[in-house]
């Protein structure tokens, strides 16, 4: 029997593994031990590492085994290790299409296990509350959370995506991550007792959660799904659901009465919550009751994207208009009839493709009578970010279009720039293939001395990139 000693993450995991098969160690004679994990009482030969590697040339593993290992790898059962060594053996000795008979039973657990990862990396996004408090440095933003696979290290990248503006701790029982406006660190494991409990965000927090429940809309079966009990404990939310819960037929008949919400001011921005489903419906209907951030106070509603579930392409553009806001569907109003004649000039069928936008709300001011568009602000398309990612995740296009800067930066970046890098394609983590171009809108109100046909025809031109983009592949 071969001890290998390593510490319990992929990147330390791989090279012993490769080198263990190319030793040709057969599953059954390793013990793959976790450095600081209880002693096993196994008969060991021979330790710590396998014996010097004859000049076996290893065959190549598929791309598809090493990320199922990289996720299952922050599973907590202790034998995923030996799991991932047997299934990478077999792989490697004459079952090259293992990973596709999804009944062997190594393979299923092997998925079994990254399902269990990714359901945790989803409510550990979804379920983090950070409460403030003061330090020295300024405000802090801590928040404790129970994560039942290893994934605090994997999913604190999300995290500093999403709230780089502002300090914050996520504190857990193995490992706490920290972001200080410079570096990300991680720091041991705490107790519950450290984090803060109780503070003003939270009883605003608790006010806004009371004042949006919206008693019609109740689905209990739903609710506990979505937010399973166990993370109940954490959320200050939680503590008004039993309440809300026993009030709910009586508030339904105040509601139809009078709406009674109207006056409760807007909390600050969350993160949007998107279900886990393959269902745009779904997430549209989800979407609809979205209270994320603040815009939803003055929008009369949220509007989702549209389109042809299998579309090659999707176009994002900024935030709905004030016809999109009265209408409930996106590019319906001035810049959407100017898209429309530009998709046709382009030969784009709209009908074969999905058009949505960063930000589902409008966002406008008052101007006399009319609603003025506003930019949405950074916090405003990160808040709102959950939504585009579960429509591109579901829908999987062949190429995502950016039009105009907002969306473009949503996808490619802060430094992105329109102006200079507009019709070339670029890698996302949303997508294989983004294109950016300009704003419909823009070629609305072009500046003086620039030529509206020449203009449309640039923009036309990029239509047409995008086109030939999926036509070939
Ligand atoms: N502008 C956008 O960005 N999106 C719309 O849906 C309408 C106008």
């Amino acid at each position: 029997m071969h001890r290998i000693t390593f510490a319990p993450n992929f990147a330390d995991w791989q090279p012993l593994a490769r080198e263990a098969l190319r030793s040709q160690l057969p599953p059954d004679a390793v013990v793959w031990e976790e450095r600081d994990a209880p002693a096993t009482d196994l008969p060991f030969e021979s330790e710590p590492t396998p014996a010097p590697a004859p000049e076996r040339p290893v065959a190549r593993v598929p791309k598809q085994f090493l990320d199922l290992a990289k996720t299952v790898s922050l599973h907590r059962a202790g034998t995923r290790w030996s799991l991932l060594y047997r299934v990478l053996w077999r792989l490697t000795r004459g079952e090259p299409k293992l990973l596709e008979v999804v009944t062997d039973p190594d393979v299923a657990r092997l998925h079994a296990m990254a399902k269990s990862i990714r359901r945790d990396i989803h409510k550990m996004r979804a379920f983090v509350r950070f409460r403030e408090v003061t330090t020295p440095a300024g405000a802090w933003f801590v928040a404790w959370f129970e994560p039942e696979h290893r994934i605090v290290e994997a999913n604190a990248p999300f995290f500093l995506d999403r709230f780089a503006a502002m300090r914050w701790s996520i504190l857990t029982p193995e490992i706490c991550a920290h972001w200080d406006l410079r570096a990300l660190t991680f720091t041991p494991g705490m107790s519950k007792s450290d984090a803060p409990s109780e503070d003003a965000t939270e009883d605003l927090w608790r006010t806004y959660y009371g004042s949006i429940f919206n008693p019609a809309r109740l689905k209990p079966h739903a609710m506990r799904a979505e937010m399973p009990k166990k993370y109940w404990k954490n959320l200050p939310e939680a503590a008004l659901i039993p309440t809300l819960l026993a009030e709910a037929p009586r508030r339904t008949e105040s509601m139809i009465d009078a709406s009674d919400l109207q006056s409760t001011p807007p909390p600050a921005h969350t993160l949007a919550m998107p279900p886990e489903t393959d269902r745009l419906e779904v997430l549209a209907e989800a979407a609809a009751g979205c209270r994320a951030c603040p815009l939803y106070a003055k929008a009369t509603q949220t509007v989702f994207g549209q389109g042809a579930r299998d579309a090659a392409i999707v176009f994002v553009g900024e935030q709905p208009g004030d016809q999109e806001d009265r209408q409930g569907e996106p590019f319906v109003g001035p810049a959407g009839k100017l898209f429309d004649r530009a998709l046709a000039a382009a030969g784009i069928a709209r009908e074969t493709t999905y058009v949505t936008n960063t930000v589902k709300h409008f966002k406008w001011e008052p101007r006399g009578k009319r609603r003025l568009h506003q930019t949405p602000s950074a916090r405003d398309v990160a808040s709102c970010r959950p939504w585009l990612e579960a429509e591109l995740r579901v829908l999987q296009p062949q190429l995502v279009v950016a039009l105009g800067s907002t969306a473009a930066k949503a996808l490619l970046g802060s430094q992105f720039r329109v102006t200079q890098q507009r019709g070339e394609i670029f890698q996302s983590e949303f997508s294989d293939r983004v294109l950016a171009t300009v704003h419909p809108s823009s070629l609305l109100r072009l500046p003086a001395g620039v030529e509206a046909a020449a203009e449309f025809e640039r923009f036309v031109a990029d239509l047409r990139t995008a086109r030939q983009q999926v036509n070939s592949g």
